[in-house]
């Protein structure tokens, strides 16, 4: 099966090369895990692949996420031209809508070739449900739209939890085909970044629980290493 490269450090190792092609994977963490950080590089490092993505942001507007990564990414300062290159783009679409969503990703993947999407976050549009029921129907029409698209795909669910035993499963996890979660541990003088790939369809996988750093440059995940 083919592979899409995430690009972050360490972490196709822990894939067997990577993402799936086509698939979805649902990218779940506390508030200040990383995701966004995530998300972000693995779309800058498709871009810089020629693998053009697209980031769709329910929350914050492109120009802020744009410049908390300069913040968070100092060293990635080919950011600004593979945005005018239309190799990495950024929205945030007028409505909560996964339909409306959906109808983006089909436009940009007919007219800019995108190869790699980001939707952050499932919860927003969550938020915007009454029912979860409704929540649940809309989620699944949405996957079988997704599954019809020419797309590998990284959905943000916020957990309102960091730790690793408060962690439950919630109905984006028996939807999507891949599960990784990203820990913000307590440590008793400090907290420590974790990282494990829970599920993932289509390819073996690590299922080690392995620290990571965001850096200047980029995630790195410490294959191999133990969370002390
Ligand atoms: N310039 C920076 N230097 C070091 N760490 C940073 C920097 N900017 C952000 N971070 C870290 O990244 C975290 C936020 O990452 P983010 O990807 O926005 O998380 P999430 O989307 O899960 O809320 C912050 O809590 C902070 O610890
Ligand atoms: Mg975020």
């Amino acid at each position: 099966m083919d592979k899409v490269k995430t690009g972050i450090s360490g972490l196709d190792e822990m894939l067997n090369g990577g993402i799936p092609v086509g698939r979805h994977v649902a990218l779940y963490g506390g508030p200040g895990a990383g995701k966004t950080s995530f998300c972000f590089e693995y779309l800058y490092q498709g871009a810089k692949l020629g693998e053009p993505g697209l980031y769709v942001s329910l929350e914050e507007t492109p120009e802020d996420i744009i410049e908390n990564m300069k913040s968070t990414f100092p060293l990635l300062t080919d950011v600004p031209q593979l945005i005018k290159e239309k190799k990495l783009e950024l929205i945030k679409p007028d409505k909560l809508d996964l339909e409306e969503v959906a109808n983006i990703l089909e436009d940009r993947i007919t007219t800019n070739g995108i190869k790699r999407a980001v939707i952050d976050s499932a919860t927003m549009i969550r938020l915007s449900f009454k029912s979860e029921t409704e929540y649940r129907q809309t989620l699944f029409e949405f996957l079988s739209l997704l599954r019809n698209l020419d797309v590998t795909s990284i959905t943000v669910v916020e957990a309102n939890t960091a730790t690793r035993s408060e962690m439950h499963y919630d109905i984006e996890h028996f939807v999507m085909d891949g599960i990784i979660n990203l820990y913000n541990l307590d440590r008793e003088d400090r907290r420590v970044r974790a990282l494990e790939i829970f599920k993932m369809r289509g390819t073996d996988h690590s299922r080690d629980l392995v620290p990571f750093k965001v850096t200047p440059s980029g995630i790195k995940v410490y294959t191999g290493e133990k969370v002390f």
